[in-house]
């Protein structure tokens, strides 16, 4: 594994050599492209994805694109997703110099309000669009609490489950802070209902 590592990381830092920071810190983080690559093939180590089959993986909430520029150094075929508006410009210059150019536009959000019968009112979620089905779908480095709500987390478990093959399985590596309990209420619901098996919540 050092020496896929190794590997990676020389190719990515050629790659990335042109992009600036943009002086905040919270985005500048990701010109460390030698401790993305690390941390991302260790995921994809524990997640058994280094030395297996060519499997299809949905990679949603992408950020700059490390996971699936991973993945398809590994052989897998990955479909990425997220917001094409965000208000990180680094992440559309990553993908673009990674060669990721077909990022679908997907984000967790609340669309409008419907009035019910009983008058009163009910929130309609933005659901996943039909990508078709998957091996593994991943969310990695996302932060329970400020982006993925409760409802949402309901959301994306169940848009999950509603395109995993036989045997596919979810994973979530959420960053540590608030919002993990209630991450961690959701998930613990869905394995209690039956409705979850390959779940593992990375800290
Ligand atoms: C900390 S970054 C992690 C990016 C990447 N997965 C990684 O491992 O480096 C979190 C990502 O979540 C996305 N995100 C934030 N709120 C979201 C929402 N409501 N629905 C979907 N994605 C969201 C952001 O656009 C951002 O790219």
């Amino acid at each position: 594994m050092r020496e896929l590592i190794k590997k990676l990381q020389a190719e990515a830092r050629e790659l990335i050599k042109d992009i600036k920071p943009s002086g905040n810190a919270g985005f500048d983080k990701y010109l460390d492209s030698d401790s993305e690559i690390k941390r991302k093939i260790k995921i994809a180590d524990k997640i058994g994805l280094i030395l297996c089959n060519r499997k299809k993986i949905l990679d949603i909430s992408t950020g700059c694109g490390w996971f699936p520029w991973v993945l398809k150094k590994m052989g897998h075929e990955v479909t990425y997703t997220d917001n094409l508006n965000e208000r990180c410009p680094l992440s559309i210059e990553f993908r673009k110099a990674l060669g990721l150019n077909d990022c679908i536009d997907f984000f967790y959000r609340k669309l409008h309000l419907r009035e019910r019968t009983d008058s009163s009112i009910m929130w309609i979620y933005r659901p996943l669009p039909n990508l078709g089905s998957f091996d593994i779908i991943t969310a990695c480095s996302v932060t329970p609490h400020t982006y993925f709500n409760e409802v949402y987390w309901r959301n994306f478990i169940d848009d999950g489950l509603e395109c995993l093959n036989d045997n596919g399985f979810l994973y979530i590596s959420p960053n540590v802070g608030n919002g993990l309990y209630e991450l961690e209420k959701v998930v613990k619901y869905y394995i209690s209902a039956k409705k979850l098996q390959g779940w593992e919540i990375y800290k």
